[in-house]
C-alpha cells in the first residue's frame, strides 16, 4: 500500500512498495502523460515533480513517495494556462512530442525554485532530459519566455 497526493488528489494504491512510480501513475492511476523511455534514469521522459523537485518516476519506488505530493503533466494547470504551457505553444516546441511532458515537468521544477533563470541555468537544469528530435533550442527559448511571463 502507498498513500500520496497526485495533482492535488490523495490516492491509495495497493502495489508492492518497490513498484516504480512510473507504472503506478500509468497503469494504476491511468495517467498516461508521463512517458516510458529508457526505464534506466537516462532519458527523462518519465519526469514528474515530487514536491518542488523534478524526479525520474522510473527510478522512484512508490514506497518512497508515501505522504508526498506529486505533480504530473496532467496537473500542471487545469486549463493549459501554466506559463510554460503557453510558452511551449508560442515557441512551437514539440516535434514528435514524446519527450515533452518530461521536459515540461523538468522546466516547471526549475521555475519554482528559480523564477528567472539565466540561459546557462536553463541549459544545465534541462541537461538530464533528452529529445531525440532535437528541440533543445526551442525548449530553452520557451523556458526563457515563460520566465518573462510572456
Ligand atoms: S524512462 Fe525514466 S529516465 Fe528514461
Ligand atoms: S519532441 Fe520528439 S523526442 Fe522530443
Amino acid at each position: 500500500m502507498a498513500h500520496f497526493a497526485i495533482n492535488g488528489r490523495w490516492v491509495t494504491v495497493d502495489v508492492p512498495s518497490d513498484t516504480p512510480l512510473l507504472w503506478v501513475i500509468r497503469d494504476q492511476l491511468r495517467m498516461t502523460g508521463t512517458k516510458f523511455g529508457c526505464g534506466a534514469g537516462l532519458c527523462g521522459a518519465c519526469t514528474v515533480n515530487i514536491g518542488n523537485d523534478a524526479a525520474f518516476s522510473c527510478q522512484t519506488e512508490v514506497g518512497d513517495v508515501e505522504g508526498k505530493s506529486i505533480t504530473t503533466v496532467e496537473g500542471l494547470s487545469p486549463d493549459n494556462s501554466h506559463p510554460l504551457q503557453k510558452a511551449w505553444i508560442a515557441e512551437q516546441v514539440p516535434q514528435c512530442g514524446y519527450c515533452q511532458s518530461g521536459q515540461l515537468m523538468r522546466a516547471a521544477a526549475l521555475l519554482k525554485k528559480t523564477p528567472q533563470p539565466t540561459r546557462e541555468e536553463i541549459v544545465k537544469h534541462m541537461r538530464s532530459n533528452l529529445c531525440r528530435c532535437g528541440t533543445y533550442n526551442r525548449i530553452i527559448a520557451a523556458v526563457e519566455r515563460a520566465s518573462r511571463g510572456a
